[in-house]
């Protein structure tokens, strides 16, 4: 166990330990702030909703090379940031036979008059140079994708997205580029030297494992100890609600958690595995899933938070849950259990059980979940749809980027001669869980899957729900477009 930190500012590892100065649960944001030339960096909100506090962070890819990320800093603890880059808009300067040179996507938000009071201009000119790093064919839709989580004030979008496509139309090698080989190597270093991470302050324990094993052997131990993994829910505690936090357990710093595999049958997502990620694997694969994270907060925020934390906050305006209802997916839970027979040969812990919880089965109240205070979400599974089955997603919401369902509906149909012979109609945002239409359901199997069946299984949609009226809309409003979402789902089916 190691109770300091090492990642790579300004070119040089930096190893941090914690004090009075940085808790573990010091933002990066706050952290670069308190260095004197580090303040571009700007706070918004602090809550991951304005993208001022975007920093990038360039880490080792499964090839030993490097893969950059456009993050939100005002949501990440110092700890998540071990054996990373962290690459402010400071780090952008070139120099060109030592004189100072603007980075191609800063001279682009020049030419293009991109900025006006400058405030939100760092974070914007952060997320331009992760998009100009991934080095993708450029479309409108990923210049768009990339600077959903920025908000500016006065400038106008139009000449920030111009300066994006001019900066990004021509990929040249940069300084970044000159350096990976450096950058790399430091950052095998750390991550050779690195062990798991415990940081505890007399206030504070902060604990980061490197296995799943040592994750539920720590969870045993804490019980009520916090567990994140993106942090984009929790952080909000401290950011907004200035809880401390005194036992935290972080499995963010776990390869096995990040894991993807598929079979014939079904599609294994480790909780850890980021929400862009995931998008990424369900395009073209699962398109309700895809589209559930097509409209997910912003491409920072997507970033950062996990699958797993996702159906681990049980939120009942969780945008996964409906549709993981729809795809009949499966929870996989770990814990160390005493009398567990192992799970496999190489085991190495030969008491760790797993059991999976179908998701339809997974919530049993507000915020509260089929698991138990020892067990840890390690994996979600989605069996591979039935070829003629018709799964989709929809979100109700007062923007359509980077914001919160007012309600949204994972469906599921299955028909056999224009009959309805299974249907799964899952609902976020109309109760205190995640619940499916049971009534409207019932009605359907088995009958004729035409207008006037759908009329009638609208009006029992009202009396499986009755919904809280809040600041995103009213009870009313809530039932008429849950009524209509089955409408839009049969025209979009028949
Ligand atoms: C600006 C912004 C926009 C957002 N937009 C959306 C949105 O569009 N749709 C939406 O649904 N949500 C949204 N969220 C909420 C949040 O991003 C998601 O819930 C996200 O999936 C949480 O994942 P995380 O890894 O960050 O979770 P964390 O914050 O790390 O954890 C969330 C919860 O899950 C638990 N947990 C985490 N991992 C595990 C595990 N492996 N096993 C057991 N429990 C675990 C934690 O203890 C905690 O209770 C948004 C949040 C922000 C800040
Ligand atoms: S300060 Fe607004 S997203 Fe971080
Ligand atoms: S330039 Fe003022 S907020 Fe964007």
């Amino acid at each position: 166990m190691q109770a300091t930190i090492s990642f790579i500012l300004d070119g040089k590892i930096q190893s941090l330990g914690f004090n009075e100065q940085f808790k573990p649960t010091t933002t990066v944001l706050n952290y670069l702030r308190s260095l004197a030339n580090h303040k571009g960096v700007k706070e918004g909100c602090a809550e991951g909703d304005c993208g001022a506090c975007t920093v990038v962070i360039a880490e080792l890819n499964q090839n030993d090379s490097l893969q950059y990320t456009a993050w939100d800093s005002c949501l990440v603890f110092l700890p998540m940031i071990h054996g990373k880059q962290l690459i402010t808009v400071e780090n952008l300067i070139q120099y060109n036979a030592g004189e100072k040179r603007l980075h191609p996507v800063q001279q682009a938000m020049v030419d293009c008059n991109g900025s006006q009071c400058g405030y939100c201009t760092p974070g914007i000119v952060m997320s331009m140079f992760s998009l100009y790093k991934e080095k993708t064919p450029l479309s409108k839709e990923n210049i768009e994708d990339a600077l959903t989580g920025n908000l500016c004030r006065c400038t106008g979008y139009k000449p920030i997205i111009e300066a994006a496509a001019r900066a990004c139309a021509e990929i040249k090698v940069d300084q970044f580029d000159s350096n990976e080989k450096q950058i790399v190597a430091m950052l095998l270093q750390i991550k050779d030297q690195s062990k798991s991470i415990l940081i505890d302050t007399t206030k504070q324990k902060y604990c980061r494992p490197k296995t799943i094993n040592e994750a539920l052997e720590l969870r045993n131990k804490m019980q009520n100890s916090v567990l994140i993994n993106g942090a984009t829910d929790v952080a909000l505690r401290v950011t907004k609600r200035h809880e401390l936090l005194e036992e935290i357990i972080d499995l963010s710093g776990i390869p096995e958690l990040k894991k993807f595999t598929k079979t014939a049958i079904d599609f294994k997502f480790g909780a850890g595995m980021s929400l862009e990620n995931v998008k990424k694997v369900a395009e073209g694969a699962l398109p309700a899933l895809f589209e559930t994270l097509a409209v997910f907060g912003s491409k920072q925020i997507r970033t950062l938070a996990t699958f797993g934390g996702n159906v681990g906050s049980g939120s009942p305006i969780g945008d996964t849950l409906p549709v993981l209802m729809a795809y009949n997916a499966e929870i996989v839970l770990q814990q160390i259990s005493e009398d567990a027979a192992p799970l496999n040969t190489e085991q190495s812990f030969p008491n760790i059980s797993e059991r999976k919880i179908n998701m339809n089965n997974y919530i049993l109240g507000y915020r509260e979940t089929e698991r138990k205070p020892k067990e840890i979400i390690t994996a979600i599974i989605i069996p591979t749809p039935l070829a003629n089955t018709i799964i989709k997603f929809y979100k109700v919401s007062k923007r359509k980027d980077l914001d919160i369902s007012t309600l949204s509906g994972g469906f599921s149909i299955l028909l056999k001669n224009n009959c309805v012979e299974t249907i799964t109609l899952a609902y976020g945002g109309m109760a205190a869980v995640t619940k499916r239409a049971k009534k409207a359901e019932q009605y359907l199997i088995g009958k004729l899957w035409d207008r006037a069946t759908v009329d009638q299984a609208m009006e029992l949609i009202a009396e499986d729900f009755t919904p809280i009226s809040d600041a995103r809309s009213g009870a009313e409003f809530r039932k008429l477009a849950a009524k209509n979402l089955l409408l839009k789902f049969w025209s979009e089916t028949k």
